[in-house]
């Protein structure tokens, strides 16, 4: 950095540290004239360059990510907010992954995402930052980016869609798509109704409206604190999700002032509280990979066993897919804070874990009203008892898997069947309803190569379509294991996210049709019941599969770590703060 703008860490007169953006808006000369004459020609008058607050909002808008479509416009809110408390907004845009368009799997691209944030945030000018998020994976790719720079930031979800209507009843976008498509398959719905119910499901703006993971992560931003209290419920189109928002833009400026960066929010208890919310709400088990990930970025302890803490946590929350309400419903209800109250009230919640409007969350959800136990239940009569993940080991999960037991069959939740083998995802469609394959509902089916390296991405593709002639018997669930991953909006007795993946040599990738699985939940057993002498001999067989040529899939493939540890880049973890040693002249 040249001499005049050096001014990082001496005080000004009144002894305060000027702030980030003063390396660039605040000095003289040549350089000072080349940040600010630019930035002119957008019509901000000089006085805006005079020491107040740079806020970047932080913007996933894409007409490709439906669920984020509307971030435009909610930004001009938030700018309103900023300007109020006499900060400088400024909007940019970073890369937007939605989850029902990008191929091979928007996961695939969540780290891409983040690095795309990480280096926005800190080569720009701006002190503190707005994370604009919605669509599932751009939650994780907005903190994660962030984290790893530690400005004070606040995230700003878009909304749910208000609830599907479909003749005359409530249909939850995701789970219907699921619901419906096996149902036309077993002959019980027309082609023609399917498609109707196209224009039904998602039918104003906002992310999806069953407690998916979008919806999850939502609830996780605001139990972290890294959003305002209502951060996860208010439907897209209320006008108070604006208000949240021209809110979240006063408050971010403040925090600016305050120096509160994310490391004060996420802490070891924050994690703990969001672990226990994901229980109470049902939530997706994608959460224990984002959740895992974003820990590693800030520097704190969080493991896979970690999400145990909500295993006893019941479900209090009655939404789909693991329920019948809608978010929409959640609202209404009383949101987020009535479930968080709940938690606070059993002993459940860190009560001092700090939030980003600068109170500990315990004093923003003290009070919260239950106006609906339809929807979010009590305590003493919880919609599920025990709900949280519950995380499998055994032979054939040696560092772990996952399975959410409340969207299970309960009668599944032990089980010893015959393994069905699928070994790629193509394989699995080709043959799921051929007639002549061996298989019944007793069967347990398996499917390797859905892992991060092995899709490559960690697909949303555990929760396979049950074969034809086993729906028609009226069954709707089996067990299913796999290294992928599952939507959120999915459901069943589904274990994801083997660890290690088959592709990476796992055990997964030595499992045959014919060998016997046993599940036991309650024991958190994952059993394959093969010696480990057979198992060393499938392993020299084994060959490992060759790594993309070239591009992002070689990078991904190469450094992507395993579902256990968050899925994270290897050289990603950890952080590098916002500090940048050089100028660009
Ligand atoms: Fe975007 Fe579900 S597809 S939130
Ligand atoms: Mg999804």
């Amino acid at each position: 950095m040249s001499s005049d703008n050096s001014n990082d860490d001496k005080n000004d007169k009144n002894g305060k540290k000027p702030l980030r953006s003063a390396a660039w808006f605040g000095i003289q000369g040549k350089d000072g004239f080349l940040h600010r004459s630019w930035m002119k020609n957008q019509g901000i008058p000089h006085d805006n360059f005079d020491g107040r607050p740079v806020i970047g909002i932080c913007n996933t808008w894409s007409e490709l990510t439906p669920c984020n479509a509307h971030f435009r416009e909610l930004a001009e809110y938030v700018k309103r907010g900023v300007r109020e408390a006499g900060g400088l907004p400024l909007e940019f845009p970073v890369m937007s992954l939605g989850e029902t368009n990008l191929r091979p799997t928007a996961m695939m691209f969540r780290n891409l995402a983040s690095m795309d944030v990480e280096e926005s945030i800190r080569a720009n000018p701006m002190d503190g930052v707005i994370l604009m998020v919605g669509c599932d994976k751009t939650t994780p790719a907005l903190l994660m980016g962030a984290a790893s720079c530690n400005l004070p930031a606040l995230a700003v979800s878009g909304g749910p869609m208000l609830n599907g209507r479909f003749r005359g009843k409530h249909i939850g976008s995701g789970t219907g798509v699921w619901q419906m498509s096996e149902e036309v398959r077993a002959g019980t719905m027309s082609q023609e109704e399917f498609t109707e119910a196209e224009s039904c499901m998602n039918r104003s703006r906002g992310h999806c409206m069953t407690m998916g993971t979008a919806s999850t992560m939502a609830s996780m931003v605001e139990s972290i604190g890294m959003g305002l209290p209502h951060n996860a419920a208010i439907p897209a189109v209320d006008a108070r999700r604006q208000v949240l928002a021209h809110m979240a833009g006063r408050r971010i400026v403040e925090m600016v002032r305050e120096d509160l960066t994310m490391d004060k929010i996420l802490t070891r208890e924050a994690f703990e509280n969001a672990i226990r919310t994901n229980a109470a709400i049902g939530g997706s088990t994608n959460a224990v990979v984002h959740l895992i990930a974003l820990a590693r970025r800030i520097g704190v302890e969080l493991s896979l066993e970690d999400w145990e803490l909500g295993s006893d946590v019941p479900c209090l929350v009655n939404l789909q897919p693991s329920g019948e309400y809608l978010m929409e419903d959640l609202y209404y209800a009383g949101g987020l804070p009535a479930v968080l109250r709940q938690l606070g009230e059993r002993g459940l919640l860190h009560k001092e874990a700090l939030t980003v409007n600068g109170k500990a969350i315990w004093d923003n959800v003290k009070d919260a009203p239950n106006y609906d136990e339809k929807v979010i239940t009590n305590f003493d009569a919880p919609f599920k008892a025990k709900a949280g993940i519950a995380v499998l080991k055994g032979n054939l999960a040696p560092n772990g898997a996952v399975i959410k037991p409340s969207a299970a069959t309960a009668s599944l939740l032990k089980h010893r069947g015959r393994a069905v083998v699928f070994e790629t995802v193509e394989e699995l469609h080709e043959k799921v309803d051929d007639e002549s394959l061996e298989i019944d509902e007793t069967c347990v089916m398996v499917l390797k190569g859905a892992g991060p390296r092995g899709y490559p991405g960690f697909a949303e593709v555990g929760n396979m379509p049950l074969p034809a002639k086993v729906l028609r018997k009226g069954i709707t669930d089996m067990v299913r294991i796999s290294d992928g991953r599952m939507s959120g909006t999915a459901y069943g007795a589904v274990v994801l996210h083997v660890s290690p993946e088959a592709a990476a040599g796992g055990p997964l990738a030595l499992v045959q049709t014919g060998d016997m699985i046993e599940l036991d939940v309650a024991a958190r057993k994952l059993h394959l019941e093969v010696s480990d002498e057979e198992l060393e001999r499938r392993r020299k067989a084994w060959v490992k599969p060759e790594s993309p040529a070239r591009g992002y899939y070689k990078l991904y493939v190469e450094h992507v770590q395993q579902a256990d540890q968050g899925a994270d880049f290897d050289f990603l973890v950890g952080g590098s703060g916002a500090a940048v040693p050089r100028d660009s002249h």
